[in-house]
């Protein structure tokens, strides 16, 4: 089963020119045997040894380690942290509100909302509204150059943590915020939530008619994604300026793909997998309810013609709050002036 950038992908392949052959690792013996050695070109050399070491087991444990309960080792506030949310113009009123309402009220600081049109109400409510100038369109395009905007904007934010989520996520700062802080923002940190269970194959084009097959895992950007300052910094050849677009061209993937390949393939820094991050592309009602506070990221909307979110017992009915955020944020922060007071859990 595809999941966000394998649709994306297959979308984006239907109507293009097929100079990217794509396709899932089914056979990860297969990768093992595949032989790769003998042409660092393009000064792409760093993931060849990637590639032949065993994935499998390595993995493993990243995920044990950051499911476990990490201790602090860098004091950080949630004023060190860049949250972009990725919005279009379209969605302002029927997604956007949601968030003013709920997690990025209290945290207006922290929230940079990146959108494709001009919108003076959206102003008067929030502080950082930035016009991408992008083209409105869902095309693979349109997403890189707003993944783009978001990139050069946290590089001029001066700050230590960058976080990219999408109009359809409650983010918990206060979880964010703790589970940063077990790593160090001067080192290379990406972590997220994998929406495959196995590394995409991607062809880099490395001259006119040479492709090379690359194998890296992302962090799907509908479930959210974090990027420490030291790594984004070693980003900045494929990432700043027009370089983005340009490799997101290069090897013709959506924006998250683009910074898995960048982080995992180019750099050969691997993807920690975190359990806390929740795309709307999973089974939500699997999270459990004693858990939702636990959470950093959490998502809503149709999986297989039903609606997804995750299952509580809250403030508010389904009906009232079908995404259940106004549930969860009564939850977390039951003296906001709008949650009913007294509520079982
Ligand atoms: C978008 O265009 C406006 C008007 O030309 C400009 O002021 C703004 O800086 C542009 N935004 C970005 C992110 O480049």
């Amino acid at each position: 089963m595809l999941k966000s950038c394998g649709k994306k992908l297959l979308l984006s392949l239907v109507g293009s020119m097929l100079t990217c052959l794509l396709m899932l690792v089914a056979d990860p013996q297969k990768r093992q045997g595949l032989r790769l050695g003998g042409e660092p070109a393009g000064g792409f050399g760093a993931y060849f040894s990637q590639l032949s070491r065993s994935k499998r087991g390595a993995r493993a444990e990243d995920e044990e380690a950051a499911a476990a309960p990490r201790r602090p080792v860098e004091e950080i506030a949630p004023r060190d942290v860049f949250i972009a949310v990725k919005t279009t113009k379209k969605f302002h009123k029927a997604r956007l509100e949601l968030l003013l309402d709920t997690w990025i009220a209290r945290d207006k600081d922290s929230t940079f909302i990146f959108t494709d049109g001009e919108d003076e109400e959206l102003k008067k409510r929030t502080r950082n509204v930035i016009n991408t100038n992008c083209s409105a369109a869902h095309s693979r395009q349109a997403l890189s150059c707003k993944m783009a905007v978001e990139y050069d904007k946290f590089i001029e934010s001066g700050r230590k943590w960058f976080c990219h989520v999408d109009d359809d996520n409650y983010v918990n700062v206060r979880t964010l915020v703790k589970l940063l802080s077990s790593y160090p923002h001067t080192q290379d940190i990406y972590i997220g939530k994998p929406s495959l269970d196995r590394p995409i194959q991607a062809a880099e084009r490395i001259s006119e008619n040479k492709m090379h097959p690359v194998y890296f895992w992302f962090a799907t950007g509908g479930a959210g994604f974090c990027i420490s300052r030291g790594l984004a910094l070693k980003m900045s050849p494929w990432a700043s300026g027009g370089h983005f677009m340009s490799t997101a061209e290069k090897i013709r993937l959506p924006d998250d793909c683009t910074i898995g390949y960048i982080i995992e393939s180019v750099l050969g820094v691997k993807l920690i997998r975190s359990n806390l991050f929740h795309s709307h592309l999973e089974n939500l009602h699997q999270v459990p309810k004693t858990e939702i506070h636990n959470q950093v990221t959490l998502s809503y909307g149709m999986f297989e013609n039903k609606r997804n979110s995750i299952h509580m017992k809250g403030a508010f009915s389904v009906e009232e709050d079908p995404s259940r955020f106004r549930s969860v944020h009564c939850l977390l922060y039951p003296d906001t002036p709008w949650c009913p007071l007294n509520v079982a859990y």
